[in-house]
């Protein structure tokens, strides 16, 4: 199979995962190096930043995946670019979100839309010294021990429920700049392993709980069910994406029914399409996007 432009499409049974990152991404580079194997489980589909010189972007390019670019700068307000966020997630169909070195706070409006399956890796061990600088807060406050945390985004900044942890020992003689660099490698390891779990298990929050696997009764497909909470919203609040912690997941992408990009509504360049800031796209351009889109990687950049 060939988009439009000749360019192969490649099909996956994977788990779609889109990662943000507003940094160097090394978080990405190792959930990149670990989506080529077919019993993984998970396929690293798009990367969304706020960040136009972001490490991460050239990472995603190089390794053939679609990057987006949505600038504050480019909107009216954080709402908007909140908006326009999730608007650029949601192209991608993912099953998982992973925020892996994003570094702004999103607002309840992408939070409901992905609520339940959207994951966060920090460099500490939550509920300890959460926010922008968890490394230098415990360094500063003395630990021995520290680590990193992958957990379920909820509305708070990194309160969600605890998915999976590794400490890491302060040495003495560390600086915020070694911590971060000992801490960077369990983390990836962690986020790698974290993700495949969940993309080939499943995930159930109960209360402030992760149960992982399909025994917890998480996951009755391997792709789209990820996730599901405890509560009672309605099949059709999901498929209109409005479902909220306590709702469960029940179809591949939220349970939206086939490929729609009708406005992007923001400025994002996939691989070699630039979307200005608000412009509705032609139909023929929206349905070439979804289907290109709809594919694994894009396969725009190859
Ligand atoms: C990671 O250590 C991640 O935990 C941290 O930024 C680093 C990104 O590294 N995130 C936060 O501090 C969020 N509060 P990377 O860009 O090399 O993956």
């Amino acid at each position: 199979m060939q988009t439009p432009s000749g360019h192969p499409v490649e099909s996956t049974s994977a788990a779609r995962v889109v990662v943000l990152v507003s940094g160097a991404g090394s978080n990405l580079a190792a959930l990149l190096a670990a989506h080529d194997d077919a019993g993984y489980g998970a396929r690293v589909v798009g990367v969304v930043s706020d960040k136009a010189d972001a490490g991460g972007l050239d990472l995603a390019r190089e390794a053939g995946v679609a990057a987006v670019v949505v600038a504050p700068g480019d909107f009216a307000d954080r709402a908007a670019w909140n908006e326009a966020v999730a608007q650029a997630v949601d192209v991608f169909r993912p099953d998982l979100v992973v925020l892996a070195g994003f570094m702004r706070i999103l607002g309840p409006a992408f939070v409901g839309r992905f609520a339940g399956r959207t994951l966060n890796t920090h460099p500490a061990l939550l509920p300890s010294f959460p926010g922008a600088h968890g490394v230098r807060d415990a360094l500063a406050y003395g630990v021995r021990v520290t680590g990193c945390t992958v957990h379920v985004v909820d509305d708070g900044v990194d309160t969600g429920p605890i998915v999976a942890q590794v400490a890491v020992p302060v040495e003495d003689g560390d600086d915020e700049s070694s911590l971060h660099e000992r801490i960077k490698v369990a983390e990836r390891a962690l986020l790698v392993e974290t993700v495949g779990r969940v993309a080939r298990e499943g995930l159930r929050v109960d209360g402030r709980r992760v149960v992982l696997g399909l025994s917890a009764g998480a996951s009755v497909r391997r792709r789209g069910a990820l996730a599901r909470v405890g509560g009672s919203r309605s099949c059709s609040q999901l498929l209109l994406g409005t479902g909220t912690p306590g709702a469960p997941v029940l179809g591949p992408h939220g349970g939206g029914g086939g490929l729609n990009v009708p406005v992007l509504g923001l400025k994002a360049v996939y691989t070699g399409i630039h979307v200005s800031k608000s412009r509705h796209v032609s139909s023929w351009a929206s349905s070439w996007l979804a289907w290109v889109l709809g594919s694994d990687n894009g396969g725009l950049s190859r």
